[in-house]
């Protein structure tokens, strides 16, 4: 039995979105986390490997809040099992801390290797409720857009709390994901982020206002194939990140070095503080963009292309 997940990108609408504010995310499906899983002799229980962080683990001599021990129990206790004699494999192409959702990935993965294993066919929203779950254990407040786009693999429109709202995509648009290489704490930004609108909620409710309203403004221009419209969208998008306080130089400078070479608009995507940037690019163009994004410190540049 073998399973996997996308990753994925945010497109406009990141912290804003966990105060209800809507944000765009997309899959990104050529990175993918894996989870595939064999019988073990009656009695062994559930063994978990994870080959890129190289550890493995008993659930039954788990700690409770072990991620990957967390989201088996959590999924075995919905399918109405205790344990199961098995060795599920985890791996993960899609950089950790890198803002791309991995954490997301790698719970679907595991959900649906288990899930398939017993022969149980979960509705994509029992998936995308129990990856929820186990979010919550890790980020504390996460709005629900990670797991939502991982588990239904197709561009969401999310408002937090609503049903889920697709969209149409007027034209492909080309895509690169630069890794800053810095690893991102979505739980520490998260919980900055929190702080400061505590501190100051006018100020920062009308930040994420503004961040809502390009969110809508961009679904009309991913929907109409304005790609020009959509890169400026973008664009304001990232300064109001910066306002937020979650950009860096270093994010920073891969935006700008990615409009400098062409790019139609460019941002940060994710939690920030480290993470990935996103610039959006014409037919044409792509390699002059991952050529200024290298020459600015991106350690990888992922081409995609949203449809
Ligand atoms: C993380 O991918 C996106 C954030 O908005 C957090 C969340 O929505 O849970 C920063």
């Amino acid at each position: 039995m073998r399973a996997s997940a996308p990753g994925k990108v945010i497109l406009l609408g990141e912290h804003a979105v966990v105060y209800g504010r809507p944000a765009i995310a997309v899959p990104v499906s050529q990175v993918r986390a894996s989870a595939s899983i064999v019988p073990a002799p009656p009695g062994a229980g559930l063994t978990i490997v994870a080959l890129d962080l190289e550890r493995s683990l008993h659930l039954g001599e788990a700690a409770l809040d072990d991620p990957l021990a967390v989201v088996a129990f959590q999924t075995l206790a919905h399918l109405g099992l205790q344990d199961l004699d098995g060795v599920l494999t985890v791996t993960s192409a899609i950089p950790i801390g890198g803002g791309m959702g991995s954490g997301a990935a790698v719970s679907a993965a595991v959900v649906r290797a288990l899930a398939g294993f017993v022969g149980a066919d979960l509705p994509l929203q029992e998936v995308s409720d129990l990856v929820y779950e186990v979010e919550k254990l890790h980020h504390g407040t996460p709005s629900g857009i990670d797991n939502t786009v991982v588990v239904y693999e197709r561009p969401v429109y999310f408002v937090r709390g609503q049903p889920l709202a697709t969209f149409g995509v007027g034209r492909p648009l080309p895509l690169l994901i630069a890794d800053s290489g810095i690893p991102s704490s979505t739980r520490a930004v998260v919980g900055a982020v929190r702080r400061r609108w505590e501190a100051d909620p006018l100020r920062y409710d009308a930040l994420f206002d503004r961040i809502g309203e390009r969110a809508v403004a961009a679904r009309d221009a991913i929907e109409g194939g304005d790609a020009g419209n959509l890169g400026r969208l973008m664009d304001q998008n990232h300064q109001l990140l910066q306002e937020i306080g979650v950009s860096m130089p270093a994010l920073d400078r891969l935006v700008e070095a990615a409009l400098a070479a062409g790019a139609l608009g460019a941002k940060l995507s994710g939690a920030g503080g480290g993470g990935s940037v996103i610039a959006l690019v014409e037919a044409g163009t792509g390699a002059a963009v991952e050529a200024a994004l290298r020459a600015a410190g991106a350690v990888q540049v992922l081409h995609t292309v949203v449809a």
